[in-house]
């Protein structure tokens, strides 16, 4: 019996080690985050045109929280060099960072390229690999030029053959030295956000027809642009092309069956819509989501559903155009079919999902509204992602906390959120996903589009009142180099 319990105390024991000292791959990945409106300023400097988030903040000040805009921002086309140096100051493997296609092509449009935009971009991609720092590139994140958008943007067909070519531009300029190009960040945030909603620009509101003729025309562009890499520029420089999706995770509220079946209709809406084309074995829209969509609009007297078809030879060309499924992942939330329902969210857009959204008290609460640490989140999306797409390559492309500019540089619940964070990373790879990489949002703080300066992502804070936008690093910088330079995590 003593015996029995004394291996026992042993197991225990063990098990307890191994956990404190499970660590990170050597070759995982771990980075941060920007994008170029956030930090970039310079709005019109060197020949950069106009795109969509100049023109709203310029015609349309107050709808931004602050009444602020980016024009000048963290001021990091002036900053890059100190942006390296924080890297390096922070032991990173990896940075992500999107570049502006107006500052490269003004008016969107491949035949005039704007070459101090180049310039610009190879300086900043040449000082990160002097320090060994893996650049990875996405292509668009939210600046549409606003040449295009007048030409209807993302709801036109043809935003498909521009944004390829744009494409084409970046990888014969760029591609020697980057192997990792995302296409898309976060396209439900571009069609539903932007083009269903007034919560980005180009804030149309065009109803939820917008948001689903967006979604097609976006994954074709992905579509079309991976084939300009795989067929014109793999074959010589080698490198991976993919999408960042955002996921957050959703739970069912109870164990109804309705509340499960409301918890994949929303997951469908939220990321299904656009990884379901791409990353699943039967391409196309998923199947209960373009259902539901086809019986609300069949009840609402339309002749056809309002979600837009694939023709074959479109879904064929989307299905599989990914080397790698990029997740943008923040928090998680509770649905339920029947609590918490907001009819017609917004009065011109028919509310597709019918659920409602709880989040419980004790989950700790950021700044953003929707914000909040969610238990187990990272694990349960990723091995969720795991089952449904036959585990692709996958790089966690984002995940952080905000904080109000008040807390300044003490931001300890930011320590805590990726410290958590982290440890659901190790029990995703204990899980067998094929996670690559972590990225964290964000290096420094940014324009965080509809809430200005008002939220703060960075590990190193900004002085935006200063016009050197002098950057100093939080708690949280400390503890994140401290993870990532000795690849696991301790107690
Ligand atoms: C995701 C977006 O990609 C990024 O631009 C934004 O700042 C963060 N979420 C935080 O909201």
């Amino acid at each position: 019996m003593k015996l029995i319990l004394l291996s026992l105390v042993l197991a225990v024991c063990q098990a307890s080690t191994v956990r404190q000292q499970r660590k990170f791959p050597d070759d995982f990945l771990f980075g941060t985050a920007t994008a170029s409106y956030q930090i970039e300023g310079a709005w019109n400097e060197d020949g950069k045109g106009e795109n969509i988030w100049d023109y709203m903040t310029h015609n349309n000040p107050t709808v931004i929280k602050d009444v602020s805009n980016g024009d000048i921002a963290a001021d990091s086309y002036h900053n890059y060099k100190r942006d390296v140096e924080i890297m390096r100051e922070l032991s990173l493997d990896a940075y992500r960072f999107s570049l502006s296609w107006s500052r490269i092509l003004p008016t969107g449009m491949a035949n005039e390229v704007n070459p101090a935009g180049i310039e610009f971009y190879n300086n900043y991609i040449n000082e990160m690999l002097k320090y060994n720092i893996t650049p990875m590139i996405t292509l668009y994140h939210w600046d549409l030029p606003q040449k295009l958008q007048e030409l209807g943007g993302f709801a036109n067909p043809y935003i498909s053959d521009w944004y390829a070519d744009y494409a084409r531009v970046v990888f014969e300029n760029f591609g020697d030295r980057v192997k990792h190009f995302i296409t898309f960040n976060e396209p439900r945030e571009i069609c539903f956000q932007g083009y269903g909603s007034t919560t980005k620009a180009p804030i149309l509101n065009s109803t939820a027809v917008g948001t689903y003729l967006c979604a097609k025309h976006l994954v074709i562009a992905h579509a079309k642009a991976y084939y300009v890499y795989d067929n014109e520029f793999r074959p010589t420089q080698g490198g991976q092309c993919g999408i960042t999706i955002s996921v957050n995770w959703f739970a069912p509220y109870t164990d109804s069956d309705e509340d499960h079946f409301a918890t994949e209709i929303k997951r469908q809406s939220e990321w299904g819509l656009y990884a379901h084309p791409i990353f699943s074995s039967e391409g196309g829209f998923p199947k209960e989501f373009s259902q539901r969509i086809a019986e609300k609009s069949a009840q609402q007297g339309y002749a056809k559903s309002r979600l837009p078809e694939f023709t074959a030879e479109e879904k064929a060309l989307v299905q599989g155009s990914s080397d790698f499924f990029g997740v943008n992942h923040y928090t998680g939330y509770l649905i339920s079919a029947t609590q918490n329902k907001v009819e017609n969210p917004v009065p011109s857009m028919p509310d597709d999902v019918d659920a409602g959204t709880i989040v419980p008290e004790e989950w700790p609460k950021s700044a953003s509204t929707w914000l909040t640490l969610a238990p187990n989140s990272i694990l349960n999306a990723l091995t969720d992602l795991k089952e449904r797409y036959n585990n692709p390559i996958f790089y966690i492309t984002e995940n952080g906390w905000s904080t109000p500019p008040e807390t300044g540089l003490d931001d300890d619940m930011r320590g805590t959120y990726y410290r958590t964070a982290l440890e659901s990373v190790l029990d995703t790879l204990d899980a067998g996903v094929n996670l690559k990489g972590y990225m964290a949002w964000s290096l420094i703080d940014n324009f965080e589009w509809m809430q200005g300066y008002a939220e703060r992502f960075g590990l190193y804070s900004v002085d935006f009142e200063d016009p050197a936008r002098t950057r100093t690093p939080r708690k949280s910088a400390f503890i994140y180099k401290h993870i990532v330079s000795n690849r696991f995590i301790d107690h």
